[in-house]
């Protein structure tokens, strides 16, 4: 983790910028992820994640910039089988069994995972014998994610993962992410939900419209949303100051309540109370699809495309 040459990382973005016409689907990111930690790139649809994770597989050539991984060319490395994917579109093919079409997989590979362990760490095990064609949509996303594994690769890059799984599949699926994981491999995944980026990465990524917008724990990022909400009636007062006041980060007004959002709460309540009587006032941590969309806000951060390092968010509705 402490290490930082180009060859102790699995994946180094450095100022990716990847154009589609006039949109900037990745637009100059730098991303370093260090052997063995797993990482989450979060953002909402059409943040650019899929684009990001085609630039680290190869699969796509930067307009600007380099991606590597393990110091390599990603072509390079995935070549040498050191890789695994899930990418958001695949197909599965169709008409061969679950355990044929990983078997057929893993013997592209120089050390494959035994196939039985492949099955068994997806959860497929009952269903090996089931045709790919026959299977739902779920079972197909754990195919998947048995195709990613069959290598045994070091690193594996899934976008979106989850999506299509039911709670106990997606329980399943965290639980064969982490053990593969715990063996000292790397993991870049994608999704829309804060919550499980928080619960299943070492460190979050949270990008909007290519950029990075914040990195950092879920706690951090809760904190760099602005950690808590300060609300109370307006009662006629006006909005005007709001945001001066210590600790707030951004300021939003429903009808005649405002709520503030706060990193230092106290502050902001003891400034609050020295100004004038408050009514209904009420002191509530932000929830974590909070702190995302608070992130991932149309609005921009002044001056700055990095909201952790100094989130300021003004939004008066
Ligand atoms: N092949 C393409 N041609 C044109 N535009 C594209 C192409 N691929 C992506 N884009 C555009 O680039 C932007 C980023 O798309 P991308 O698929 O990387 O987002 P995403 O974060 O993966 O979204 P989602 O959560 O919906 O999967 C979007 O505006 C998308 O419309
Ligand atoms: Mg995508």
């Amino acid at each position: 983790m402490t290490q930082t040459t180009s060859t102790e990382l699995a994946v180094s973005l450095t100022g990716a910028v990847k154009a589609y016409g006039s949109v900037r689907a990745v637009d100059g990111l730098d991303l370093s992820i260090p052997r063995g930690e797993t990482v989450a790139l979060l953002g909402r649809n059409g943040a650019g994640k899929s684009t990001a994770i085609s630039l680290m597989l190869g699969l796509n050539e930067p307009d600007g910039g380099q991606a590597l991984l393990f110091g390599r060319p990603p072509g390079e490395t995935v070549r040498q089988g050191r890789v695994g994917a899930m990418l958001q579109d695949g197909r599965a093919i169709s008409r061969v069994t679950v355990r044929e079409l990983v078997t057929f997989i893993a013997t592209a590979y120089p050390e494959p995972l035994p196939v039985d362990e492949a099955l068994e760490l997806a959860g497929l095990t009952e269903l090996a014998e089931r045709r790919v064609d026959r299977l739902s949509g779920g079972q197909v996303q754990r195919t998947r994610f048995a195709v990613a594994l069959a290598g045994n690769p070091e690193l594996i890059m899934l976008d979106e993962p989850t999506a299509a799984l039911d709670v106990e599949a997606r329980h399943a699926f965290w639980h064969s992410m982490r053990m593969y994981a715990a063996r000292g491999n790397t993991v870049l995944f994608s999704t829309h939900y804060l919550e499980e980026a928080d619960d299943n990465a070492d460190r979050i990524v949270v990008i909007d419209r290519g950029r990075l917008v914040a990195e950092g724990s879920g706690e951090e990022l809760r904190r760099a949303a602005g950690g808590t909400v300060v609300s109370f009636d307006l009662r006629g007062r006006g909005s005007e100051g709001l945001g001066q006041l210590p600790g707030v980060t951004s300021v939003e007004i429903h009808g005649d309540r405002a709520r503030l959002s706060s990193d230092d709460s106290d502050a902001t309540v003891r400034a609050l109370a020295r100004a004038d009587a408050i009514h209904g006032l009420q002191v509530t941590a932000v929830s974590l699809d909070d702190a995302f969309l608070t992130l991932t806000s149309r609005l921009e951060p002044a001056g700055s495309a990095r909201a952790a390092s100094s989130p300021r968010l003004e939004r008066t509705r």
